[in-house]
């Protein structure tokens, strides 16, 4: 007999964690009973004090291919992914050509297809008419079946950002009614671009310092820009995702639509729960990113939300640049991003030492929902599916290194950071869970 038996672990399950032991085979999970006997040529992983989770989702990344490849490639961040026990991650379109016709889709499935370490799905972009036409065919052609079960909905900035995506202001009420008749998932970088043009206006990038990033795109352009999505969700029906939201204002916003029943929810970041603009002093234009640092009281509303279910998701935005892009002169003009989807279950596991409750919120927060939000039809851990599978050592204390890290860009905001949980094994269903080294 082949397969791999994991033993002796807790599987966290949407019904609460469970003591069960696992065997892999043929591509599926068996859960063996209690007369199980080991056989011989099995491998073995004792998982005895650890914790099993399904592969994890990150539904906001920026894979960098095609266009920026000196920055990232696939390969490379899906081995990032995947050594942080992410694997299935959306990715957005501000790649280069942009994510915004049919024929750049099809290109970015193909390389996807032919990377190992985790399942790639896109966002198609939609900045002009001639995108919107394009986003309908790919949803409504049959012969575009395939690149329609890759896409996990549409990615619309209401301000630039990294890659200058600003969707025509006067497009978002006929995309918002195509994507209510199609029922595409719509996803929104929610900052307003008249708010952040007025704050920015008396701003000279040339001698300001990185802090002033905040000053510039301040939340009263992330509570502006969410406001007018729930406003077009209502009157279409669509269903909208709030990318990275970062403020309490945001999340008031939230809470008040989904009490009205509406279809609105919302992913929060690492570093908008873990990193206020104090961060600015000691780490300068490496925490430059958009939307921006905020101050202490966003966060308490933040962690609230993400602990009374107002946050659907934890969603990195891993946008990996370079250490020589990020120290580029003057300050603001330094790339915005940060990388995150290697160190965000073990900075998310470091919180549930803390608070053992939120072991079982992880699975809510990195798995199921992100899984029924975008439709991207993951299995769980159970008899006959074919989850992936991440083993995680909650007990394991280490300290993050970005030279440890796989991403290609090298570093991370959380330099030297002492985090409890450490990801242990990832195996893949598709590779019928073979073994493999990640280090
Ligand atoms: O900080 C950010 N970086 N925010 C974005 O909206 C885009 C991202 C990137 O692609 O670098
Ligand atoms: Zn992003």
């Amino acid at each position: 007999m082949s397969g791999i038996l994991i033993s002796g672990g807790v599987v966290v399950t949407s019904e609460g964690p469970k003591e069960m032991d696992l065997l892999l085979e043929d591509g599926t999970i068996k859960i063996p009973n209690s007369k199980f006997q080991i056989p011989n040529s099995s491998g073995v992983i004792n998982a005895t004090g650890h914790l099993i989770y399904p592969g994890l989702i990150d539904c906001h990344v920026h894979f960098r291919e095609p266009g920026a490849t000196h920055k990232a490639t696939m390969a490379t961040e899906a081995l990032a992914a995947r050594s942080g026990g992410v694997t299935t991650v959306c990715e957005m379109p501000n790649t280069t050509p942009p994510t915004t016709t049919i024929e750049a889709f099809a290109d970015k499935v193909e390389r996807a297809e032919a990377v190992e370490d985790c399942d790639i799905r896109f966002f198609f972009g939609a900045t002009e008419q001639g995108h919107i036409d394009q986003l309908r065919l790919l949803w409504t052609e049959p012969d575009y079946e395939h690149l329609r079960s890759r896409c996990s909905g549409v990615k619309v900035f209401f301000d630039h950002s990294t890659g200058n995506q600003k969707i025509e202001s006067a497009l978002l009420d006929e995309l918002f009614a195509m994507c209510g008749e199609l029922s595409i998932p719509i996803v929104g970088h929610c900052e307003d671009p008249e708010i952040n043009a007025a704050a920015s206006a008396n701003v000279d990038v040339m001698v300001s310092p990185t802090n002033q990033h905040s000053q510039m795109r301040p939340p009263e352009a992330e509570a502006k820009a969410i406001a007018h999505a729930i406003t077009l969700s209502r009157e279409h029906g669509a269903a909208f995702h709030v990318a990275h939201m970062s403020t309490a204002e945001g999340v008031q916003l939230v809470a008040d639509a989904k009490a009205e029943g509406l279809p609105i929810t919302c992913e929060v970041a690492p570093h908008h729960l873990l990193l206020t603009v104090d961060h600015y002093e000691h780490m300068g234009t490496l925490v430059k990113m958009n939307p921006p640092l905020r101050e202490e009281r966003h966060l308490d509303a933040l962690w609230a939300a993400v602990e009374d279910g107002i946050v659907d998701c934890i969603a990195t935005d891993h946008a990996p640049h370079t250490i020589e892009e990020k120290a580029q002169q003057p300050p603001l003009s330094s790339p915005s991003g940060v990388p995150g989807v290697e160190t965000m279950l073990p900075l998310l596991l470091t919180a549930a030492a803390a608070d053992p409750g939120f072991y079982q919120r992880i699975l809510d927060l990195c798995f199921t929902n992100p899984n029924r939000i975008f439709n991207l039809g993951k299995e769980g851990i159970e008899e006959g599916s074919s989850a992936d599978i991440v083993i995680v050592n909650p007990a394991e204390e280490w300290e993050i290194h970005g030279s440890e890290l796989h991403s290609k860009c090298g570093w991370t905001p959380y330099e030297g950071a002492k985090v409890k949980g450490r990801v242990k094994h990832v195996l893949r269903a598709c590779e019928d869970y073979t073994l493999k080294t990640l280090a």
